[in-house]
C-alpha cells in the first residue's frame, strides 16, 4: 500500500520543481547575473531525460505574466495528478526501469547478465543427501539485482521489482587438495523470484516464482521465456518457511547483514559473536554401547592410571566427575568463544570450544613436534543451541605418541551419564587416525588459539 501515494509523489516532482523553482526565481531574477540561472537544470526523475532550462534575461524580463501562468498550469497538472486515479498510478511506480521484462503474454523473458549482480550465497541440497531426488540439484548461487540489493541495504525492505536468480550448478568433485567437500560441477538449471504489485498482483506477497531450468535433461538448453508457478508450486512453501518477506534471507548472511546496514556489511570489521544457524539437526540423545562399537573405537593399549604434568584423571568415574567439575574452565589457555567444529565432534558444524593445560600450552609455544607427558586437550562440545553436551579429552601418557598409542582419548556426549563414553583409553584408532592429520603431535588446534 506505501507505494501508492510514494509513486504519486515521485510522479510530481518534476512537475512541483518546475512550479516551485518559477514561482520562486521570477521576481528576484532580474537581480540575478545571467549565469547563475543558466545553469538551473531540472531532471525528469521518471524517464531519466534532462529538462535544461537555461533562462535568459529576455525570457525573464517578459517576466511576470509568462513564468506565473507556467508555474499555473504546472501546479494544477500536478493537483490533479494527486486526484488521479490511484490504481493506474501503480504502473508508474519504478524510478529505474524494472530490472526484467515480461513478454505480451506476460512470460517473464530469461534474465541475463545476473552474474554481474549481487552474489548473496550458494545453498547446497546435493543429490547424495536427498535419496538422488533434490528438488533442485545441487549447489544454489543465489544473485539480486544491484538496485534491489540497495534498496534493502538501507531500507531492510525488497522494492517493487525485486528480482532474485538461483543458477543450479551440480557437484562435479568431492574431493579436492583442500580436502573432501562438495565442490561445483557444471551449470544445469536457472529459477529466478520477482515480487511486484503491478505485475503479480494476486500472487501472496506479490512474489512469482520461475524456472527456466530444462526439466526433459538437466544441464539442457535454458527455456527462453518462462510463465509464472501457480501459487501452490512454490510460493506457498516461501511464504511458509523463508524469513523475511517470502526470501530464505537465514540461509544468506551476505541479505541478512545488509538489512537495514546503511553502510556496506563487508567493510566492517566486526564478526557475530554467536554462530548462526546451524544446518546440522541437534541429536541430543547418542548413547554408545562401548561393547558394541566396533574395534576402532576400542582402547588397544594400557592407560598408566595417573599421569604426570597434568590434574586430569583418566579413570572413567573420576575423569567424569573432574569434567563435571569445569575445573578446566580455570586454564589461562582456552578458546575465548566456541566456534563450529571442523571434526565430527559431536557433529560437524556444531559449536566447540577448547581448553589446554600449561603442560601442552607450553609445548606448543615452543613448537614442539612433540609433546611432553601430561600434555592435556579438553574440548566442550555443545548442541546447536549453545547447550553443554559433552567433552572430548586427550591426554600425552608416554614419551612418544607412537601413532596415537602414546595418546589417551575419550569422549562423551552427555553432561550427566559418564557411563557410555563413545571412546575411552590409549590407542582408540578411531580417533587417533583422524588427528594423525594436520596439526601438531596429534593436536589439531592451532596455536594462537582463537
Ligand atoms: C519445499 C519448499 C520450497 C519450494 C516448494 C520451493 N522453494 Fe524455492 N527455496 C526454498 C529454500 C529453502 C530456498 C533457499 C535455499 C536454497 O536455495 O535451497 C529457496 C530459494 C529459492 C530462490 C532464491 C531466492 C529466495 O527466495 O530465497 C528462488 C529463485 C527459488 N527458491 C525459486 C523457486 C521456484 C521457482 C520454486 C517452484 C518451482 C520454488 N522455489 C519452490 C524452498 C522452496
Ligand atoms: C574425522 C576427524 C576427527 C575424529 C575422528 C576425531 N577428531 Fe577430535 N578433533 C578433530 C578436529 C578437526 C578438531 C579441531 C577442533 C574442531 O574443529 O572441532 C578436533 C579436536 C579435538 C580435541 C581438542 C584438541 C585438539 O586436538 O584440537 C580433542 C580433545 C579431541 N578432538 C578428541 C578426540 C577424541 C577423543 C576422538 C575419538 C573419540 C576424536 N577427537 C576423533 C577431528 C577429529
Amino acid at each position: 500500500m506505501a507505494y501508492i501515494p510514494n509513486s504519486v509523489g515521485y510522479d510530481c516532482i518534476p512537475l512541483i520543481a518546475v512550479a516551485v523553482s518559477l514561482f520562486f526565481y521570477h521576481p528576484v531574477l532580474e537581480s540575478f547575473p545571467p549565469h547563475i540561472f543558466r545553469y538551473i537544470e531540472l531532471v525528469n526523475i521518471e524517464n531519466g531525460s534532462k529538462l535544461e532550462i537555461k533562462m535568459s534575461k529576455k525570457l525573464f524580463s517578459r517576466g511576470t505574466t509568462i513564468s506565473c501562468s507556467l508555474g499555473l498550469i504546472l501546479a494544477v497538472g500536478c493537483v490533479s495528478a494527486f486526484s488521479s486515479d490511484s490504481e493506474d498510478s501503480t504502473s508508474k511506480v519504478n524510478i529505474a526501469p524494472a530490472p526484467y521484462t515480461l513478454d505480451e503474454s506476460g512470460d517473464l523473458i530469461r534474465p541475463v547478465d545476473y552474474r554481474t549482480w549481487v552474489y548473496v550465497g550458494t545453498p547446497v541440497t546435493p543429490n547424495d543427501m536427498n535419496n538422488g531426488k533434490a528438488a533442485f540439484p545441487e549447489h544454489h548461487n543465489v544473485y539480486i539485482h544491484p538496485d534491489n540489493y540497495q534498496h534493502y541495504l538501507s531500507t531492510g525492505e525488497w522494492s517493487e521489482g525485486t528480482i532474485l536468480v538461483k543458477e543450479l550448478v551440480s557437484v562435479g568433485s568431492k574431493q579436492a587438495v583442500s580436502g573432501n567437500g562438495y565442490f561445483q560441477g557444471e551449470f544445469i538449471g536457472l529459477e529466478a523470484t520477482i515480487k511486484s504489485r503491478k505485475d503479480f498482483p494476486d500472487e501472496p506477497g506479490n512474489w512469482a516464482y520461475f524456472s527456466f531450468t530444462n526439466t526433459t535433461k538437466l544441464g539442457g538448453d535454458l527455456a527462453l521465456t518462462a510463465s509464472a508457478f501457480p501459487t501452490a508450486s512454490c510460493n506457498a512453501c516461501h511464504a511458509a518457511s523463508a524469513d523475511d518477506d517470502f526470501v530464505f534471507t537465514q540461509h544468506y548472511p551476505v541479505l541478512r547483514s545488509a538489512k537495514n546496514a546503511k553502510r556496506t556489511p563487508e567493510n566492517q570489521s566486526s564478526r557475530p559473536k554467536t554462530l548462526g544457524a546451524l544446518a546440522i539437526p541437534m541429536n541430543d540423545d547418542i548413547t554408545f554401547d562401548q561393547s558394541a562399537r566396533d574395534a576402532a573405537w576400542q582402547a588397544t593399549q594400557p592407560t598408566p592410571s595417573s599421569v604426570a604434568g597434568t590434574d586430569v584423571p583418566t579413570g572413567q568415574d573420576d575423569l567424569f566427575a573432574y569434567l563435571k567439575s569445569k575445573a578446566y574452565q580455570s586454564w589461562k589457555n582456552q578458546e575465548s568463544e566456541m566456534h563450529p567444529s571442523r571434526g565430527p565432534h559431536t557433529n560437524y558444524g556444531k559449536p566447540v570450544k577448547a581448553f589446554m593445560n600449561d603442560t601442552l600450552s607450553e609445548s606448543m609455544i615452543a613448537g614442539n613436534k612433540e609433546h611432553p607427558i601430561g600434555s592435556t586437550a579438553i574440548k566442550e562440545m555443545y548442541t546447536s543451541n549453545y547447550d553443554l553436551e559433552g567433552w572430548a579429552v586427550e591426554i600425552k601418557t608416554h614419551e612418544s605418541s607412537d601413532s596415537g598409542n602414546g595418546w589417551f582419548w575419550y569422549e562423551v556426549t552427555s553432561v550427566t551419564d559418564g557411563n557410555s563414553p563413545v571412546a575411552i583409553g590409549n590407542g582408540v584408532q578411531g580417533c587417533y587416525e583422524c588427528h594423525s592429520a594436520g596439526g601438531t603431535d596429534f593436536v589439531k588446534t592451532t596455536w594462537p588459539l582463537n
